[in-house]
């Protein structure tokens, strides 16, 4: 089995971290994020990702490589110009299986998709999609499904909008036939454009159970970190008696405090007095004597002086308001 997986995105709401790193390849505890897709993947029989690249596709080429030893192999697709989640599925038809999944970058999921692939193949679908049931609604995408499953319709993220709902889980199995027929080479949205266009015609959806996070903010960020730690989703993490994961390689003091909730990477360095909670410390960063960090995500390499206190912040090596690579 195949997925191709969008990852072509700026990652904007994760700047200053994504200037350098496209999102999908950011540390989330202790790999880069897109492991733990292809782990999930894997359990369901996919064998082969095709990674959709827009941005910075070397980066994530040289963190990613051609996978991890026993999941899924890692094939790279390179868009030169933007072309949209659809355009983007379009543009890498000559690789694609008959019937695919494809999901966004950013899902980080235990969803069970072979639940998702029988229901794709007792339809005859053209495209399925894979529905979340979240409390708040108002920042997703809505989908009104018929009792068979067929899709009605399609609503908008709306602010004003709360209380629960089924949103798209970025989640999908597709048809090699249908995307055939998204016009080549401009940029076209899958959920704007491709499925209202299909809409009655061959588009399922199903609520799937389970854990479903997309992780594009820097609160989801830290959601999804504590998510992981805190065991609420199936994967295998090292963490102390605090909960906390330190890698191997880092040299905290002795006299640092460390925690309640905290990530600290490889290579990185903690002085003596310093406190460090609620936050993430990437790798090679170094915190210095007697300084605070709180609900932070420091980036790699960044140095915080002795001293200093941090709180609510995403430090990055570049700083918001100088754009590399825009
Ligand atoms: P923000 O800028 O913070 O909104 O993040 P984003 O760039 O990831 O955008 P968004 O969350 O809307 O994108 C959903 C998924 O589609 C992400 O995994 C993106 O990487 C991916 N994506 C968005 N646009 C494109 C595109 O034009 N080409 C490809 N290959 N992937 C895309």
């Amino acid at each position: 089995m195949q997925a191709l997986v969008l990852v072509g995105g700026r990652g904007t709401r994760l700047r200053p971290l994504t200037y350098e790193t496209p999102k999908p390849a950011l540390t989330l505890v202790d790999r880069p994020f897109l492991n733990y897709m292809t782990e999930w993947l894997g359990r369901h029989g996919v064998e082969e990702v095709i990674l959709a690249c827009g941005f910075l596709p070397d980066e994530m080429r040289s963190v990613l490589g051609d996978g991890e030893p026993g999941g899924p192999k890692l094939k790279y697709l390179v868009e030169e110009e933007t072309l949209g989640t659809a355009g983007a599925i379009r543009f890498a038809l000559d690789h694609l299986d008959e019937r695919f999944f494809a999901l966004n970058g950013d899902v980080l999921a235990d969803l069970d998709l072979t639940a998702l692939w029988k229901q794709h193949e007792e339809t005859g679908a053209r495209a399925t999609l894979g529905l979340y049931k979240v409390e708040d609604s108002s920042s997703y995408g809505l989908v009104d499904i018929d009792e068979d499953g067929q899709v009605l319709q399609f609503s908008e993220k709306d602010p004003d909008r709360t209380g629960p709902g089924l949103i798209n889980a970025g989640t999908y199995i597709l048809e090699r036939e249908a995307i055939a027929e998204i016009p080549p080479g401009r940029e076209v949205s899958i959920e704007k454009e491709f499925y209202p266009s299909i809409t009655g015609k061959g588009l399922y959806a199903r609520e799937l159970e389970g854990y479903w996070m997309d992780f594009g903010t820097p609160e989801r960020y830290f959601d999804a970190t504590w998510d992981i730690l805190e065991g609420r989703i199936q994967t295998e993490v090292v963490t102390n008696s605090d909960g906390v994961h330190i890698a191997p390689d880092a040299e905290v003091d002795p006299n640092a405090t460390i925690g309640p909730r905290a990530v600290i990477g490889p290579g990185v360095k903690v002085g003596p007095g310093a406190r460090v909670n609620g936050s993430v410390l990437l790798d090679r960063s170094e915190v210095g004597a007697n300084a605070t960090v709180e609900a932070s995500i420091i980036g790699p390499g960044v140095n915080i002086a002795a001293g200093d206190t941090v709180g609510d912040e995403v430090l990055g090596k570049n700083q918001v308001g100088e754009v590399i690579n825009a």
